[in-house]
């Protein structure tokens, strides 16, 4: 399977926990995406409930040049301890490759992967069963794993079974922990690695300064919450000065830096418009970053977990938040018990 360098994350388009996307808006950027050599393209059934794939099938029917990968989503999160049937019963992985079957409007899915990972699972019987079942089915040409939030190494043990064709993980110039261990494994053993949230949710595109706010609801509100908006603005003007780069440079720069490695196929930046697809493409004709480039940019790896909040935190956003939002997040609340 040949992907493009730069394939496109479709997550924002999915309209949750991203707020702002118009459809008609979404499938404009994809069409433009494909137009401009893009033919890789990442979703999930989670993306607004199937929403994403539906616009994917919107934007390209089922044509063959379009390569697509869907995530089946745990039907609880894969926690320590869980086991692998408890997030993954069989019946639940085929209901949901049928139900984005349909969404895409196509037999088969080309990478077909689990959305969230658990370092135990590797030798358990009932996930080679699983991955056994779902390649016999013919509905999914290759199976991968995302790996979960700041956890590369955990997929470790589960590529050395030979059973998986790619992996999906965070790597930017913010988090570049899958160097470590993660990109030279699957290098030496041609595993695909697919580079995922490059511009650490919108903080290494330079858009996210202290002054920044959110649209009520988007999930943004606390991954920049209390004092991260300005965190993040410091470590930025520091990036910007030591590569002597302008602010308008850098999203290009943080593409470059994932495509840099040479053990990955793609990343996969979350577009929604034109504009950012007209932006993000030619990154990929620029090339790797140098060498001494590169290695000065580990001084800026940041160890952190903006995708945890403390209940003070989620208090804060909850507080800021207006009524009819703050009902909605009630409901959910204890309607998902
Ligand atoms: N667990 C998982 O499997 C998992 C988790 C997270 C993400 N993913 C995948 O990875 C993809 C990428 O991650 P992400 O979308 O969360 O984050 P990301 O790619 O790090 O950042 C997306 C943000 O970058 C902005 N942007 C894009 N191009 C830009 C440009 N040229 N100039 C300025 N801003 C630009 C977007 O702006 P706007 O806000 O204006 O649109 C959006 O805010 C997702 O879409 C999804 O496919 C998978």
């Amino acid at each position: 399977m040949r992907v493009s360098e730069i394939g496109f994350g479709t997550w924002g388009i999915g309209k949750t926990a991203w707020v702002g996307a118009i459809d008609s808006v979404s499938v404009d950027a994809l069409k433009t995406a494909r137009e401009l050599g893009i033919n890789f393209f990442d979703t999930a059934l989670l993306y607004g409930d199937g929403h994403s794939e539906r616009l994917l099938a919107q934007a390209f029917g089922n044509a063959d040049d379009v390569v697509i990968a869907s995530k089946v989503p745990g039907k609880v999160p894969a926690k320590p301890g869980k086991r692998f049937a408890e997030v993954y019963p069989l019946t639940h992985v085929q209901g949901c490759l049928d139900t984005t079957l349909l969404n895409l409007n196509r037999d088969a899915i080309d990478l077909y992967q689990f959305h969230g990972w658990s370092e135990q699972w590797a030798d358990d019987p009932d996930w080679h069963d699983c991955v056994e079942k779902i390649r016999g089915s013919g509905k999914a040409r290759f199976i991968g794993i995302s790996v979960n939030h700041h956890e590369p190494n955990s997929v470790l043990p589960a590529l050395a079974t030979g059973l998986v064709d790619s992996v999906q993980v965070i790597y930017n110039i913010f988090d570049q922990a899958a160097q470590d261990k993660l990109l030279p494994y699957c290098h030496e053993h041609q595993i695909g690695v697919i580079a995922r949230v490059p511009f650490d949710e919108g903080a290494l595109t330079g858009s996210v300064t202290p002054q920044t706010t959110f649209p009520a609801g988007d999930f943004r509100n606390w991954y920049f919450v209390g004092e991260r908006k300005q965190q993040v603005w410091g470590r930025v003007q520091r990036l910007l000065a030591d590569a002597a780069i302008g602010l308008e440079e850098l999203p290009e720069f943080a593409l470059r830096f994932c495509l840099s490695h040479p053990a990955i196929a793609a990343v996969i930046p979350g577009m929604r418009t034109v504009n950012h697809v007209r932006n993000n493409v030619p990154a990929s004709d620029q090339g790797p970053l140098d060498a001494a480039l590169l290695e000065r940019l580990q001084q800026h790896r940041w160890l952190r977990n903006f995708y945890r909040t403390s209940i003070t935190e989620k208090l804060q956003v909850f507080s800021s938040a207006p009524l009819s939002e703050k009902i909605t997040t009630i409901l959910k609340r204890f309607g998902r018990g």
